[in-house]
């Protein structure tokens, strides 16, 4: 069986832009709006966002390529991709591995990824009915630590978010999801910058951007380094297979070098925009940025609490919000729900409930780490300190086995597959193929080695 000259049997985006919009749909999400500003918090600021940047550049837009050009290479769910080429090159059957542990790696990010979708859904219902209105830094605290507290709450919210994954999987990516990343990211963005100018009212907006972008490396410690990497791979959601799923669909003329500068620079901005929305808000209110997994929740309340009209901005915001992590969500279970269909005779509606309810499961855990079994934790001296489960399936999966998968993928599409058939796929300007084939060659892996083994040598 060749590759060439073959389209996926699960169809394929209409064009450029619709590859753009569903890959940028995939990478922005939760990762930025929650998940960087606290980790930056937590992880001292500047030279944590530093080290962050300098991933994204070198390791995340090169390994993106490499997925993209893998899918539409192989043009099959990442696990049969990863087959078919291994084969086609006569390399070892252990390569693909990339497949299966991406596989496993998408329903557990899944499963707490759902969970704090939760959360934001939640914030939808209490931003519409004004529970914010002019309320106290405690007030919003106590709103945040009453919801995490409850799992029965937090089991309701999830079993929606995941019914609503399920559904917009099962019908097939292109249908209305296209249509929604279209218009909905935009207006996000716009969100974001009207949270923004509110955090140059603060007063504390100086002292918040600075702490986002004045580095003092002194400050960063080797487990900052490894969540920082961690962090590149999962906002742009690479080392799993989900781009690698997109790129499936991806038609052949379309140029993968510039579709994914276009979309690392658009997640980037994201996240940066809500950096720039949240430190302010934390300064100016005295709050804490190591705050942790509840830092939006208790930032962005108080700005809404405050602006006119923030009942409606505050509503709309959180509802964005849901929509960027739906838009993230279905590509986190479309790698296994593919191979579903590709090898188990089952119907996507079927392998798409399947799949939901797997993730739906393995989130019970991530909901009871925040209240019933909060003390249920344990630590590797000098590393890490009392992990519940929900930070050792984020730290797993973020921190580990997505580096892990991205250094396979770019060990694979840099030394074991057949350059010309890479050349062919890739496909852009001669010197701009060079300077990415070296750095997927040896800059890229090379790269996360390093990371890994210092991590391994603090063990
Ligand atoms: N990138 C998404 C975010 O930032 C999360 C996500 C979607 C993801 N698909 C992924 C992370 C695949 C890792 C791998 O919210």
């Amino acid at each position: 069986m060749s590759s060439e000259f073959r389209l996926s049997i699960h169809g394929q985006w209409s064009g450029r832009l619709a590859f753009f919009l569903a890959a940028t749909g995939s990478a922005v999400g939760l990762g930025n709006i929650w998940k960087f500003p606290y980790i930056t918090g937590e992880n001292g600021g500047g030279a944590f966002v530093i080290v962050y940047l300098i991933c994204i550049a070198i390791i995340g837009v090169p390994i993106m390529m490499a997925e993209i050009m893998l899918g539409r290479r192989g043009r099959l769910s990442p696990i049969n991709t990863m087959a078919l080429l291994t084969s086609e090159d006569n390399r070892h059957k252990i390569w693909r591995a990339i497949g299966w542990m991406g596989a496993i790696a998408g329903l557990i990010i899944l499963s707490y990824y759902s969970v704090i979708a939760g959360w934001a859904m939640a914030y939808v219902v209490r931003m519409a009915s004004g529970v914010f209105l002019a309320s106290t830094t405690d007030g919003v605290n106590g709103i945040f630590t009453a919801l995490t507290a409850d799992p029965e709450r937090l089991l309701a919210w999830h079993t929606i978010f995941m019914l609503l994954t399920t559904m917009i999987v099962a019908r097939g990516v292109q249908h209305g999801l296209e249509r929604a990343v279209r218009y909905l990211m935009p207006l996000l963005f716009v969100m974001l910058l009207i949270l923004v100018g509110y955090a140059t009212s603060t007063g504390a907006f100086l002292q918040g951007v600075n702490y986002l972008f004045s580095a003092d490396f002194s400050k960063l410690s080797t487990e900052s380094v490894v969540v920082a990497m961690g962090h590149a791979f999962f906002t742009l959601s690479l080392g799993m297979g989900a781009i690698m799923a997109y790129g499936a669909y991806l038609p052949k003329d379309v140029s993968i070098a510039k579709t994914s500068f276009a979309i690392a620079a658009a997640d980037t901005l994201v996240a940066l925009l809500a950096g720039m929305a949240i430190f302010p808000i934390v300064f100016a209110n005295a709050l804490e940025p190591a705050a942790g997994p509840g830092l939006i929740f208790q930032t962005l309340p108080i700005a809404f609490g405050q602006m006119d009209a923030g009942t409606l901005f505050g509503t709309v915001f959180f509802v964005l919000l849901v929509f960027a992590a739906l838009t993230s969500a279905i590509s986190l279970i479309e790698p296994m729900v593919a191979w579903l269909v590709e090898n188990k005779n089952v119907t996507r509606i079927q392998a798409a409930v399947y799949m939901g309810l797997a993730a739906w499961v393995l989130g019970i855990g991530s909901i009871l780490s925040f209240n019933v079994w909060s003390n249920v934790t344990w630590s590797i001296p000098g590393l890490f300190k009392d992990l519940t489960i929900f930070d050792t399936l984020d730290g797993l999966t973020a921190n580990i086995m997505l580096p892990l998968g991205g250094l396979f993928i770019a060990i694979f599409a840099g030394h074991l597959m057949a350059e010309h058939k890479v050349k062919d796929e890739i496909q852009t300007h001669p010197t701009l193929y060079k300077v990415w084939f070296y750095l997927i060659r040896y800059v890229t892996p090379l790269l996360v080695i390093i990371v890994f083994l210092n991590l391994i040598k603090l063990i």
